[in-house]
């Protein structure tokens, strides 16, 4: 149950405490296996003025130093989760997380930077940045944005450089769902497309044809199928193939990286999977809803149950999860995110007769850590390493913040995570961080758990938050990430190819 102290203050136990200390001291972490996404070993981890400052075995300290014994735990590179919506405007209502409960309920889930998706006000990019600085003055992580691109016209083009060259942003997100809102066709994909390569910045897709998605819903609606289940039924997986398979044609066309963020179903995977073998740079991410949930949830009778498991492109038949998982484990997938857009069930009524009407998202920011090591490591489907890859490393190199974030270092943040293999963790609305009232993952348990997190040098969770608003950094990504290397070899290579294949054709006079 949720006290009157949550809807008031947030979160519980999360009111500023004002004397909480902003200068972060000096911690040594003892006898831990330090992981990071290639190697593991056991060694002490020295922390001063919130960087890593050294690591290895038996590490000397003076008295003023704070130790935490971490003697048969992990020691792992705090959590970045790339893809959240947090106070986010979307569908008649905002996110009911904002950037300081989001950001508490990742950190007590061992989650420490979190990149999310600045949505451009009435299609001005500027505007939208402004917008989200100030909706993230109250962090209490470290936070990236991402940005949505919803129109086309010189000024977005030019906003676009000025968000890459000054402002700190590498990607651009093109919805090519939500027809009449978000959604964009493909020639301004192809343009936006074109943009992003001359700026070294990533293109991203959520990939559902919107044109069919609309169709499927009138159908659904007209058959009188207006329950959560016609969310499900209105855009099945062939939507979010067609879709996943257009934008890599269009991507492979400008030879520039794609990234396709919530990998949601086989279709969507096997075309990624396709377009890698023809050597193109395409990443995948799959989103822990879809590795640990189906969509059997969307036929529950209960409306409150039923709606919260609404989000898109939708969980997909039982089958799909595990194939998700099985991608994310040989590395046809590369990370996994959230997409934490929350809704409480109060705001999820606003689709009771209609189920175009709920607002699409659901919870994960402070389980994604949990559960993808119960599900994968605990499993056996992946090492501690690749845990870190995927759930930290990998994103960090893609958005070009590493070896800052993403890795225990020297000289690398001091944003890292204590996990307890031997322990376990339990998932329940009463006693979760976020600010709805509901969870999707109610009642689940699994080993591992995540008994401290260190951000920017601080203890944050032991247990119990340590948060202090505004104290989290925005960091700024710069552009030309790994995935363009050798872009524009690839370019005039082909361009070799073109000119002699014209000449070869050519009759000889
Ligand atoms: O249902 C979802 N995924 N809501 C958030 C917006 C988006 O498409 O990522
Ligand atoms: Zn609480
Ligand atoms: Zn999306
Ligand atoms: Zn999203």
């Amino acid at each position: 149950a949720i006290s009157e102290s949550h809807l008031l203050q947030g979160v519980c136990g999360l009111e500023y405490d004002p004397t909480l200390s902003s200068t972060s001291g000096k911690i040594l972490v003892k006898g831990g296996t330090v992981v990071n996404a290639l190697h593991k070993e056991v060694a002490d981890v020295y922390i001063q003025d919130g960087v890593i400052a050294s690591v290895r075995p038996n590490i000397i300290v003076s008295d003023d130093v704070t130790i935490l014994d971490a003697t048969g735990k992990y020691v792992m590179p705090g959590g970045i989760d790339p893809h959240t919506h947090l106070s986010m405007e979307f569908m008649g209502t905002e996110t009911i997380d904002d950037f300081f409960t989001g950001q508490a309920a990742a950190l007590a889930g061992g989650t420490t930077m979190n990149i999310d998706f600045v949505i451009p006000v009435n299609g001005n990019l500027s505007a939208g940045f402004e917008s989200y600085m100030n909706k993230a003055k109250n962090s209490v992580m470290d936070y990236g944005f991402h940005m949505a691109v919803t129109r086309w016209d010189e000024t977005v083009s030019e906003d676009m450089e000025v968000m890459v060259k000054e402002k700190g942003i590498n990607s651009f997100k093109f919805f090519m769902a939500y027809k009449g809102s978000l959604m964009i066709n493909d020639e301004l994909l192809l343009q936006a497309l074109k943009r992003c390569k001359t700026l070294g910045a990533l293109a991203m897709v959520h990939a559902e044809n919107g044109d069919a998605v609309a169709e499927g819903q009138r159908k659904m609606i007209a058959l009188g199928i207006t329950g959560p289940e016609g969310h499900a039924l209105s855009r099945p997986p062939m939507l979010e193939g067609e879709a996943t398979a257009r934008a890599i044609r269009l991507a492979s066309f400008v030879n520039t990286p794609l990234y396709v963020v919530h990998v949601m179903s086989i279709d969507a995977t096997e075309e990624i999977a396709k377009a890698k073998m023809s050597g193109q740079k395409v990443i995948g991410e799959p989103v822990v809803s879809g590795l640990v949930l189906d969509d059997s949830w969307l036929w529950d009778p209960d409306f409150t149950t039923a709606a919260k498991y609404v989000m898109s492109p939708p969980l997909r038949k039982s089958g799909h999860d595990r194939a998700l998982q099985a991608a994310l484990s040989t590395g046809i997938l590369q990370l996994v995110g959230t997409d934490h857009c929350t809704f409480n069930s109060t705001q999820k009524t606003l689709g009771i007769d209609d189920f175009r009407k709920i607002p699409n998202g659901l919870n994960g920011i402070e389980e994604r850590m949990h559960l993808v090591w119960d599900v994968l490591v605990e499993s056996g489907q992946i090492s501690v390493t690749d845990y870190v890859r995927i759930t930290s490393t990998e994103c960090a190199r893609i958005f070009n913040i590493y070896p800052r974030k993403g890795a225990i270092l020297e000289g690398s943040d001091a944003d890292l995570i204590i996990l307890n293999p031997n322990a376990s963790f339990k998932i329940s609305a009463a006693s979760h961080h976020s600010r709805s009232d509901t969870n999707v993952y109610e009642g689940m348990t699994g080993k591992g758990k995540v008994e401290v997190t260190i951000s920017g040098g601080r203890i944050v969770w032991d247990g119990e938050l340590k948060v202090i608003p505004g104290s989290g950094k925005y960091i700024k990504m710069p552009p030309f990430g790994y995935l363009f290397d050798g872009i524009e070899k690839a370019d005039s290579a082909d361009l070799s190819t073109l000119r002699s294949s014209n000449t070869r054709s050519r009759p000889a006079t």
